[in-house]
């Protein structure tokens, strides 16, 4: 019986899980109200509330989980890529942790362990795994990339964003609309009301596979700027079918970008990770693409879309399984490839 213990703290969610033997015993995950009033993550404040929440968080998933420190095996911690500061609470932690139960530590690249959530069981019996090879977008508020998963370990990013990523993108044009922070699940929620084709927004060429939003970010932002000219409410009067029509050009663009890599090394597995992969288009879209194109499609769950220690704990196992351990004299990494 291999249990590992995940402990995430990259950005601003505080979390740990366990996973028995490649199952889901618990994911606690404890978010930072404190960003909210600034519109974005501010790094000192993440990692004080960090270590606020670290032991508490950790308690908990034990206790959720129904075990108790002597029964982990390893614990897995995030070790980048993230803010350093943040990162620095989670892995001293794992340090400590490690050294004082005497049990291996296992370092996780944040980027394969969104990637890796789709390895994550809810019971024995689920087997609703990927195979190799597939391909997999992940994007959230830091990341838009096209992965070429060829095992647990092996992954190569096939396509990425030269400029923003596709979360900013829906972050800094909801915050040009005052919608707060983060934008992107208002954007959503707003859009389910909105027509999606009442306004044209450029898609951006870019070569190959990679994907630019910045572009999109200062068209929106401009038109709006001109209409403001001649309608004060232009924004209010038609804030649903603006969020629906940016949400849709968003949506097109990572779609189109992943259809010609799949089509191109003829992969039609297909997987989605990430924060903006909570979002209910592109769910439909993988849908409809699924439908249209014979995909096989893998969407996480909510719980695992954004930020958790589940996947990296599940990161964990299998490098546990493959005994790629850490020593205690590793530091964090604020940059680092997937
Ligand atoms: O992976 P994640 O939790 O962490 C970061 O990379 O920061 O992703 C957060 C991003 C934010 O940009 C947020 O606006 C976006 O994911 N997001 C969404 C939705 N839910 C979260 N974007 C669009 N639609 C959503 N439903």
């Amino acid at each position: 019986m291999i249990t590992i213990l995940g402990i995430e703290s990259s950005c601003d969610d505080t979390s740990a899980a366990v996973i028995r033997n490649g199952v889901a015993l618990s994911n606690v995950i404890a978010g930072q109200a404190v960003h909210e009033r600034y519109g974005g993550v501010v790094p000192e404040l993440a990692s004080r509330a960090h270590q606020q929440n670290i032991i508490p968080v950790v308690h908990d998933s034990l206790k959720q989980a129904g075990i108790t420190k002597d029964q982990i095996s390893a614990v897995a911690f995030t070790r980048g890529p993230g803010l350093l500061g943040s990162l620095l609470v989670g892995t001293s932690f794992a340090k400590g942790l490690s050294t004082a139960l005497n049990i291996p530590m296992i370092e996780v690249n944040h980027l394969q362990a969104h990637v890796l959530a789709h390895f994550i069981k809810e019971d024995e019996n689920d087997q609703n795994q990927p195979e190799f090879p597939f391909l997999c977008l992940l994007v959230s508020g830091g990341n838009s990339q096209i992965i070429l998963v060829k095992s647990y370990n092996d992954m190569e990013i096939i396509g990425q964003t030269i400029d923003d990523a596709a979360g900013e993108a829906f972050d800094k044009c909801a915050k040009v609309m005052g919608l707060g922070y983060p934008g992107g699940p208002v954007v959503d929620r707003l859009a389910k009301m909105g027509n999606p084709n009442k306004f044209n927004f450029n898609k951006p060429r870019i070569d190959g596979y990679d994907y630019s939003f910045s572009g999109l970010k200062t068209s929106f932002l401009y038109f709006l700027r001109d209409e403001l000219k001649n309608d004060s409410d232009f924004i209010e009067n038609n804030k649903n079918d603006l969020c629906a029509s940016l949400q849709k050009t968003i949506i097109e663009v990572l779609m189109d970008k992943l259809y010609k890599a799949s089509e191109d090394l003829k992969i039609k597995e297909i997987a989605v990770a990430g924060g903006v992969s909570a979002n209910s288009a592109l769910r439909s879209a993988f849908e409809e693409y699924s439908q249209k194109y014979g995909w096989k499609i893998h969407i996480p769950k909510f719980a695992y879309t954004t930020d958790n220690a589940a996947m990296v704990a599940i990161s964990g196992y299998y490098k546990y399984l493959d005994k790629e351990f850490t020593t205690p004299d590793i530091a964090p990494f604020a940059r680092v490839s997937i």
